[in-house]
């Protein structure tokens, strides 16, 4: 049985989901107020949260997180909306045991702002990408990922919450496909 953990820095709508179809570990914010944090707290899911700037460096946070993760015996780390750089700590310990969604269609808008970048751009179409996670920022092998057309009448809403619509079915998709058992 695979054991995920999943990392949210904010809202964790993508978190919400994964929890009400698969076993979460835990959850952690690297925000202790993040909504993530009530969201968990209401599906019973265990949360820790810590900042960056508790910390004396990067990679003694991220010694922290890998101390929890080796704690737990996590076999997959899922993150959700997760704004930080995942550094050469955590990378050390967990490469090739972290996926990431990005809401747009890598390498197409890499970085924090798929969304708003790829509806300034003008595009016809964007997407959903979920993959693994390496040292660059967006740039790791993509395990799948969908197209979302930009419609007509759109607005930025209207596109943004169907790039969300399609990331709700991706995640799911995704950790079925790489064994993680549902509950
Ligand atoms: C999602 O669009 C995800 O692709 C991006 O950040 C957003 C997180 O949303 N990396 P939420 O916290 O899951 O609601």
């Amino acid at each position: 049985m695979k054991k995920i953990a999943v990392f949210a820095s904010g809202n964790g709508s993508n978190f919400q989901v994964i929890a009400e179809e698969f076993p979460v570990e835990f959850v952690f914010s690297d925000h202790r107020d993040a909504y993530v944090i009530e969201r968990a707290d209401k599906l019973g899911v265990l949360s820790y949260a810590f900042e960056l700037k508790e910390f004396e460096s990067k990679a003694d946070y991220e010694a922290a997180l890998v101390e929890l993760l080796e704690e737990h015996q996590i076999d997959l780390v899922c993150l959700a909306g997760y704004m930080k750089i995942v550094g050469p700590t955590l990378l050390a310990a967990y490469e090739g045991r972290i996926i990431n969604i990005h809401p747009a269609y890598l390498p197409e808008f890499p970085g924090a702002h798929g969304i708003e970048d790829a509806w300034n751009a003008g595009v016809t179409e964007s997407g959903v990408t979920i993959h693994w996670v390496d040292s660059g920022v967006d740039t790791g092998k993509v395990i799948k990922q969908v197209r979302v057309p930009r419609l007509a009448d759109d607005t930025i809403e209207s596109f943004e919450a169907r790039i969300h619509e399609a990331e709700y079915k991706l995640y799911p998709e995704v950790l079925d496909s790489l064994g993680v058992e549902r509950r």
